[in-house]
């Protein structure tokens, strides 16, 4: 009895643990040699891709960090679908999206 009692507790502990397990700390520099993937949409103002359809590219720098990490995960779990950004977004790791984050982030509008 008391055996289950603390296999629960440990259970529900370790949930909780993992369910606040933090965003990994994203580094502005190590993002420079990831974003070459990026730059040839979201780095031109105002640009706007063909495929599959035409497609406003929005502005991501100066957004907050935690918002641009979000939305990669988003697109990585298919919750925000658009076809190019999924692609992407799959081949990157959680660092990749902190990095990336971090590194946006901190430029200027
Ligand atoms: C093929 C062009 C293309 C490339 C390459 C690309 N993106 Fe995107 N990105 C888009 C488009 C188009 C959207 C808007 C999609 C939508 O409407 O959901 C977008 C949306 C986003 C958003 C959400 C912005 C918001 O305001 O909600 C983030 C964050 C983002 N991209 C980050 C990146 C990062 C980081 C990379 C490089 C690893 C990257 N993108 C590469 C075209 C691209």
């Amino acid at each position: 009895m008391m055996k289950t009692t603390l296999g629960i507790i440990l259970f529900v502990l370790a949930g909780l643990a993992l369910a606040q397990a933090p965003a990994p700390v994203g580094n502005a520099e190590a993002a420079k040699s990831k974003i070459s993937m990026c730059v040839g949409c979201h780095g031109i103002p105002d640009y706007k891709t063909a495929y599959p359809h035409v497609y406003h590219v929005p502005m991501i720098t100066g957004q907050q960090p935690v918002y641009l990490f979000n939305a990669l995960q988003a697109y990585k779990s298919g919750a925000r679908s658009h076809p190019s950004m999924r692609g992407i977004a799959q081949s990157l790791s959680d660092q990749d999206m902190a990095d990336l984050a971090a590194y946006y982030s901190s430029e200027p509008k």
